[in-house]
């Protein structure tokens, strides 16, 4: 059935995920048990984001993508932690920028930009534009909000005066236009659900929890993940 297709995201048994999508999530539990503030389980996790990024391009993945922060987050936590966070992404944006030239990677933002300065979107979006027509691909959700996405697109759509929309149309007006869904969402830090990440791309993704708080997360890990990935049947809704 036509409307059952995901978006592009299709491999067959026993081969490996496109696209994996990580929730980076621990980073807090890891910290408090270190007896360190929150804020130093964000540099370690940052840390090993650059690690595991690189470790997916170079067994390769074709697309990662990363809930680096959540509209929910940003409205809920302390600013001394949110802080950390956009000064770490800004460092990432930093490193990302001297890298392009000799990178073969695709680097996209999505979640909502507003809480950027002008400069900052401006940077993030001349990053985009140099690096668009790479093989590999980055999405580093920021301020991101599933619920949020689709509520703007659906105005985009609105807006473009339409009445009456498919499921191609409200994926074209996602943040994530485009792009194959995620073939598998990863999350770390024993929590069992996807907080409002990837609300509408998730539809047919594998989904992997483990306990492994995201600043222990490793290598070997992902190693394991894609073997069990490579082991699961997918079938979008057909009989057996
Ligand atoms: C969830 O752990 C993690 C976050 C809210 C932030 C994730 C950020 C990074 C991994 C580093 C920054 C990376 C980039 C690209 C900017 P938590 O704080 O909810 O942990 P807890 O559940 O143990 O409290």
């Amino acid at each position: 059935m036509e409307q059952n297709k995901p978006n592009g995201a299709e491999c067959s048994v026993g081969s490996a995920p496109r696209h994996i999508a990580f929730i980076m999530d621990g980073n807090g539990r890891w910290a408090k048990k270190r007896g360190m503030p929150r804020e130093y389980g964000h540099v370690q996790g940052a840390k090993v984001f650059r690690r595991i990024i690189e470790y997916c391009g170079d067994i390769g993945i074709e697309i990662v993508t990363v809930y680096a922060l959540s509209t929910e987050n940003y409205a809920k936590r302390p600013k001394k932690e949110i802080d950390t966070i956009l000064t770490l992404f800004e460092e990432y944006l930093t490193d990302a920028e001297r890298d392009a030239p000799s990178r073969d990677l695709r680097v996209c933002f999505i979640g909502d930009r507003s809480i950027f300065a002008p400069d900052i979107r401006e940077r993030m979006a001349a990053l985009e534009r140099a690096t668009m027509s790479r093989k590999k691909r980055l999405n580093v959700a920021i301020n991101y909000g599933g619920r949020t996405e689709l509520v703007a697109a659906f105005n985009k759509l609105i807006a473009s005066g339409k009445t009456n929309v498919t499921e191609a149309d409200i994926e074209a007006a996602l943040y994530t236009a485009g792009c194959p869904d995620p073939d598998i969402i990863v999350r770390t830090g024993a929590e069992m659900r996807l907080s409002n990440f990837l609300l509408w791309q998730s539809a047919y993704s594998e989904l992997y929890f483990t306990d492994t708080l995201w600043p222990d997360f490793t290598e070997s890990e992902v190693d394991k993940i894609i073997a069990d990935f490579k082991g699961r049947k997918r079938r979008y809704g057909a009989a057996e």
